[in-house]
């Protein structure tokens, strides 16, 4: 058995909380009691107290020019015969839209610490072509630029979240290309941009000031790091009415060193509102990686034992930032996220193009109620990557687009955007493997501004059904609605050829009771229940 509980801070809240699970608990006569206590599963809701506000960011996304994330999947041209708009593709903007993408990521990742935004304006036949080292070799011709992901974004109605060139530009780059994107003042740069079609600068919230700066992004240590984030960051100016919300590179994973280096002194983090950190669920790590879709029992069960350690590294993170910011003004951004496997056969190892099946669905769901859960400190997330690229959200090929379960899971999840935390107590059976064991599931919940509670649920058992009573406490329960992703097979997954053999259905294995719902979840499911 399995507990968790959504993190509360005040004395009442715990009374409040330890008052529903004695409440619910009595739901129970004392002769069931010890016998159920040890196979009941439940999750009691508090409805009455919510919590902080689940940032949107959360449910961000991220566009590197990588393989054919930007070149194909999004981008075609204006001249293709692919639908478009502005170049942009219609079936993965309108796609896209109905998950209500809160932000964007781009130009990278790694790329991003090659890239100099000059080169990607202007008129297209007179942009530079150069080599995409980090990814393929490819040549990259620069048609998809600062103008074109500013109107992806508009197309969209997401924010940009743009990540500046540290680890081989320059300062004096780097704060033009603010100046160029949102500065409304007269100067060389900004007449170039209206010279270029602009006349009024763009809003744009979010700004990396580097990535993975350990690493493919200048291999620095943690103090080089900071010395040289505190100088960048004086010049990225806040013009007009535009406020960056700029974002330090953080650390891989659990390297919390990184976080206290620059953590620790105030001066250091008066230089920025926000700390990336990255994570990938690597099965079997970064020599083996595993298949995306032929797979067994021991890689299903290993992917989510990866998954869950989200939790654990936010915490850690968490512990350092709440020593330092106690008062919470550094949000922790998780700006690359999600399962890495290695690609397709037959496709270019550079291009890191992998199919999405069950199993990453499960994998989003566990990822996205563990942010929710944390959303007094985590306020951006970014899913690694949009399209064709790692745990994608959309496939296309050609003039042909698929939706992958990943995708089905950030529509189901999508009304948690600016909700209120609801805090939880989950009370759970494990899911063995071996001697290994996780908890068989992984939940959160939330109210809307309307009252509306959304309760997201994952159950990762993939052979065994579980029964989740769900007491709701401090609201009513009037009506209850679903919908389920979910297939017989683990790996089941969506193709071009068959575009829908997983795809959200209406949930019905439920019944309502004095304020408690009993729930069915099926093997190897996600479950989105809407409470009013
Ligand atoms: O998302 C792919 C790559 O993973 C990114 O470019 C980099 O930041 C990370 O290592």
């Amino acid at each position: 058995m399995t507990t968790t509980t959504t993190v509360m801070k005040t004395k009442e809240s715990v009374i409040t909380t330890l008052l529903a699970i004695l409440l619910s608990s009595l739901n129970y006569s004392a002769g069931q009691l010890s016998a159920d206590v040890v196979n009941v599963n439940q999750l009691v809701i508090i409805a009455n107290n919510p919590g902080p506000v689940i940032s949107k960011d959360i449910y961000g996304h991220f566009s590197e020019h990588l393989g054919t994330c930007i070149y194909g999947g999004i981008w075609v041209g204006t001249g293709s015969k692919i639908p478009n708009t502005y170049g942009i593709r219609n079936d993965v903007l309108f796609a896209l839209r109905e998950i209500k993408v809160p932000n964007l990521r781009w130009p990278g990742g790694c790329f991003a610490d090659t890239y100099h935004w000059r080169d990607g304006i202007g008129p297209q036949s007179r942009r530079a072509s150069i080599v995409n080292i980090h990814w393929g070799g490819v040549t990259e011709d620069n048609s998809f630029g600062t103008h074109e992901f500013m109107k992806l974004t508009e197309l969209l109605g997401c924010d940009a979240y743009i990540n500046g060139n540290l680890g081989s530009g320059t300062v004096q780059e780097m704060a033009e290309w603010v100046e160029y994107l949102t500065s409304d003042s007269d100067s060389p740069v900004t007449r170039l941009r209206k010279e270029n079609g602009k006349e009024t600068p763009w809003k744009v919230r979010y700004w990396a000031i580097g990535n993975e700066n350990w690493g493919c992004g200048g291999n620095m240590t943690d103090q080089y790091y900071a010395g040289i984030m505190r100088q960048y960051s004086t010049y990225l100016n806040n013009y007009g009415g535009n406020n960056l919300y700029k974002v330090a590179c953080g650390p891989y994973g659990d390297k919390f060193e990184w976080t206290e280096t620059l953590m620790k002194d105030q001066s250091t983090r008066n230089m920025f509102q926000g700390l990336s950190i990255h994570y990938y669920s690597v099965v079997d790590g970064w020599d083996v990686k595993g298949s995306a879709t032929k797979f067994d029992e021991r890689e299903w069960f290993e992917t989510f034992r990866l998954n869950y350690d989200i939790d654990r590294i936010i915490k850690g993170h968490k512990d350092i930032m709440d020593r330092y910011d106690p008062a919470k003004t550094k949000g922790l951004v998780v700006d690359e996220w999600g399962n890495w496997f290695i690609v397709e056969p037959g496709t270019n190892p550079g291009f890191l193009y992998q199919q999405n099946t069950l199993r990453d669905a499960i994998t989003a769901a566990i990822h996205l109620n563990i942010f929710n859960q944390h959303a007094d400190r985590v306020k951006v997330a970014n899913l690694a990557q949009m399209v064709n690229v790692l745990q994608a959200v959309i496939l296309t090929k050609d003039d042909k687009m698929v939706l992958t379960p990943t995708y089905h899971v950030f529509k189901m999840f999508r009304e948690h955007q600016e909700a209120r935390l609801l805090r939880t107590d989950l009370r759970c059976e494990d899911y063995r493997y071996g001697n290994s064991k996780i908890p068989a599931i992984s939940a959160s919940a939330s109210v809307n501004r309307e009252g509306v509670i959304l309760v997201t649920l994952a159950n990762l058992n993939p052979s065994k059904d579980i029964v989740l009573t769900i007491p709701v406490i401090g609201a009513s329960v009037k009506s209850v609605t679903g919908q389920v992703l979910t297939s017989d097979q683990m790996n089941a997954h969506n193709t071009f050829e068959k575009p829908e053999v997983i795809k959200p259905a209406v949930f019905k294995s439920f019944r309502v009771k004095d304020g408690t719902i009993t729930v069915t979840m099926p093997s190897k499911s996600v479950v989105a229940l809407e409470i009013k």
